[in-house]
């Protein structure tokens, strides 16, 4: 009998078989709960019943709360209490877990009486990643039953344990093959012929571990101090030795006091976010084949894209010009399968498909039956386009042919081949099978089902991919050489290198933006500032004189062992010298250095990033705001708890950003312009949160 749309409940003699079936993950939701509350309340009333199975129907059990409420006012019944009323049920309520049993799920659970797991389950307790602590008895059923610290490592990294760890730590009770409900109805069985022991979580007391306690928050202290969760986490699970209501008392003050943050808000940005990014219209089409997949360089670049398709399974031909060339790319692409398999992203006994997939060749000729060729060599239009020419000759009609550039025009590309609706720009960033971001740059002659291979062959390389107009740096890049210049202009006014680095990781980053020029080799700045140096308006302030003088001594950032900073084996000072380059800039400008805070720092950073942000919106080379918040948390170590310069920038406000913008602008009126969408937003009263919908 259906009890609502996603819960039905089912009697069989004396067994009571309750399915939730909300796809397509079976979250939480309100009529889950509901359901799921009345199902057990009509089964526990029924004299008749003596055990109670809940499965879940689909590809999943319950995957966790439903996200899409939490920010909402609370929908009764509450996830906590009905966890509690399935605890405290008379008749004993096992649980039946395939696919994944996360958060809430995980929770709903540990309610229960036992858990039987499919041998393909996955439990865990994931809300950390989105700024939250498990709050319906998570953090106090998991120590009773685990103990406290593998209670602790599973709430604090969040991560996926699979059916057999599970059972070895005492989560679940057994793993049985069959169908969910098939295997409901054996495990009820067995419950009734005592086969199966039922037990109150409740009633295990959990063991005092004070001492792990106050490690894990030293530790937390040290590298999570500007997140609020993780702290949290920590507190909930110190009140698991309390008895049970007194702890969910501690647990359910510290989750809310989380969902109040803008962290947990930044954190479902990005985690919708993410599953957003490809829903457009492009990545909707049948894509072409794209099984065999020839890379051309065999670079850092070209070897890190290698890696991230044979990964995945695709066969790769890699061609270079020279036998030194290839046997240096192949050596790379060894080494990151090596590294692969050691953090067991590759299993061993793949290994040996995975290096029969790789062929090699100094010819292009070698690409001939390719479906999909990948440029990947240095940044020379006129290189890039004889490759395309012969490519054009070469390749098979069908066959498309992408460019890995990072800032070239994919149209002009395009324009020497007789195929440009076969061709596209697929930029990767590097460590090309590390980094999660692809721009998927579509050209104006670009074909549907050429888009859409760039989106399915970033989801099989599961990747996230950002749909790109084409401009100068595409999204990242181009929003990245502006806000680069004010790191510059802060440093000749006043700042250290270093202090600007402190602000902005203070703020989040991974690292300050001089930190990056260091680790990327500040000759790739110092290359673009030459390229443009034609193009550059003569009102620009220039923004380069101290990265120049700083690469004309050779100084290229950590390869050279110096940059902004000097590298002395694990140690990182600031380079002394440069602080002389600096004052003499200064002196020569004619700048009286002022102080700076770390708050005026970041404000004048994160303004400069938010502008040009707008302005590739205005300019539609980014769909959506969410597109330029992905490309900026996956491909630039934006802190992913900000959820991204645009979530960002709704939280500061349009009005105060339109304010600090104009103030800026009084002492430069050229870098400093207030787009016209972001007036246009004030006065509409418009959030970026409203232009995403
Ligand atoms: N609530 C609402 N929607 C959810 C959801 C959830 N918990 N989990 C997934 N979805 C949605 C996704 O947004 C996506 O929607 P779309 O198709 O419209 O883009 C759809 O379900 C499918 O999700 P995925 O694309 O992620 O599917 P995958 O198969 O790749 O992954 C998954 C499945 C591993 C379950 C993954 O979706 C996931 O990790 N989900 C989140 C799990 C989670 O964080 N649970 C804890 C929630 S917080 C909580 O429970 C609080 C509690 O303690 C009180």
């Amino acid at each position: 009998m259906n009890i609502n749309d996603v819960v039905s409940l089912e009697k069989l003699s004396s067994t009571a078989l309750i399915c939730l079936n909300n796809p397509p993950v079976n979250a939480a939701s309100q009529a889950l709960r509901s359901g799921l509350k009345q199902a057990v309340e009509e089964a526990d009333a029924d004299p008749e019943i003596k055990v109670i199975a809940l499965y879940g129907e689909g590809r999943t059990f319950v995957a966790g709360a439903d996200i899409k409420e939490f920010g909402k006012p609370p929908l009764e019944p509450m996830l906590p209490e009905l966890v509690n009323e399935i605890e405290a049920s008379d008749t004993p309520i096992i649980s039946v877990l395939h696919g994944t049993a996360l958060g809430g799920g995980l929770e709903i659970a540990l309610g229960t009486h036992a858990r039987v797991a499919l041998p393909d389950l996955k439990v865990g307790l994931p809300e950390i990643n989105l700024g939250l602590l498990p709050g319906a008895g998570g953090t106090q059923r998991t120590p009773r039953l685990i103990g406290i610290p593998a209670a602790l490592e599973m709430i604090l990294s969040g991560r996926h344990v699979p059916a057999e760890e599970a059972l070895a730590l005492g989560l679940i009770d057994r793993i049985v093959e069959g169908k969910p409900r098939d295997v409901a109805l054996k495990a009820a069985q067995d419950v009734l012929n005592g086969e199966l022991t039922t037990r109150r979580t409740d009633q295990i007391t959990t063991k005092a571990d004070h001492a792990h306690l106050d490690e894990v928050e030293a530790k937390l202290q040290a590298t999570k101090a500007h997140l609020f969760s993780p702290h949290k986490c920590v507190e909930a699970v110190r009140a698991s030795t309390l008895p049970l209501d007194e702890g969910l008392r501690v647990e359910r003050q510290a989750f809310l006091e989380c969902m109040q943050t803008p962290q947990r808000a930044g954190l479902i940005h990005a985690f919708f976010g993410e599953r957003a990014v490809s829903n457009v219209p492009e990545a909707k089409h049948t894509p072409k084949p794209y099984d065999r997949i020839g890379v051309i360089g065999g670079g850092t670049m070209g070897s890190g894209i290698a890696t991230a398709c044979l990964l995945s399974g695709l066969s790769v031909t890699l061609v270079e010009t020279s036998q030194e060339a290839l046997d240096r790319g192949l050596g790379t692409i060894a080494k990151n399968l090596d590294g692969a398999e050691k953090r067991g992203k590759l299993s061993t006994d793949k290994r040996a498909a995975v290096d029969a997939a790789l062929s090699s060749a100094l010819s292009l000729d070698a690409l001939a039956e390719a479906d999909l060729v990948i440029e990947a060599v240095f940044e020379d239009m006129a290189v890039k386009k004889e490759i395309f020419q012969s490519l054009d000759k070469i390749c098979k009609s069908d066959a498309i042919l992408a460019s890995n550039t990072s800032y070239l025009d994919i149209n002009d590309i395009a324009a020497v081949t007789s195929r440009p609706e076969n061709v596209l720009g697929l930029h990767f960033f590097s460590p090309a099978h590390v980094m999660r971001l692809l721009e998927v740059v579509i050209g104006d002659k670009t074909a549907d089902s050429v888009s859409a291979t760039g989106f399915a062959l970033a989801k099989r390389l599961k990747k996230v991919a950002v749909k790109s107009g084409v401009c100068d740096g595409f999204i990242g890049n181009r929003i990245l050489a502006h806000y680069r210049k004010t790191a510059a202009y802060l440093v000749l006014d006043g700042a250290s290198p270093a202090q600007v680095d402190q602000a902005l990781e203070k703020f989040g980053f991974a690292m300050g933006p001089h930190k990056v020029g260091d680790l990327a080799g500040l000759d790739i700045d110092w290359m673009t500032r030459r390229r443009k140096a034609e193009t550059r308006a003569p009102e620009e302030r220039y923004s380069g004189a101290i990265a120049d003088q700083i690469c004309e001594n050779g100084w290229l950032g950590r390869k050279t062992g110096k940059g902004y900073y000097l590298y002395e084996g694990k140690s990182i000072t600031p380079n002394p010298e440069v602080a002389e380059i600096i004052d003499a800039q200064r002196q020569k400008d004619g700048i009286s250095p002022r102080h700076f805070t770390d708050k005026e720092i970041v404000d004048c950073y994160m303004c400069a990033m938010i502008s040009e942000a707008v302005r590739v919106l205005e300019d539609k080379i980014a769909a959506r705001p969410l597109d330029i918040d992905m490309v900026l948390l996956f491909g630039y170590g934006f802190p992913r708890h900000r959820g991204g310069p645009l979530h960002y920038a709704d939280t500061i406000g349009i009005e105060t950003l339109i304010d600090r913008i104009e103030t800026y602008a009084t002492e430069d009126n050229f870098y400093w312009q207030v787009p016209d969408l972001l007036r246009t937003m004030a006065k509409e009263n418009k959030t970026f949160a409203d232009l995403n919908r």
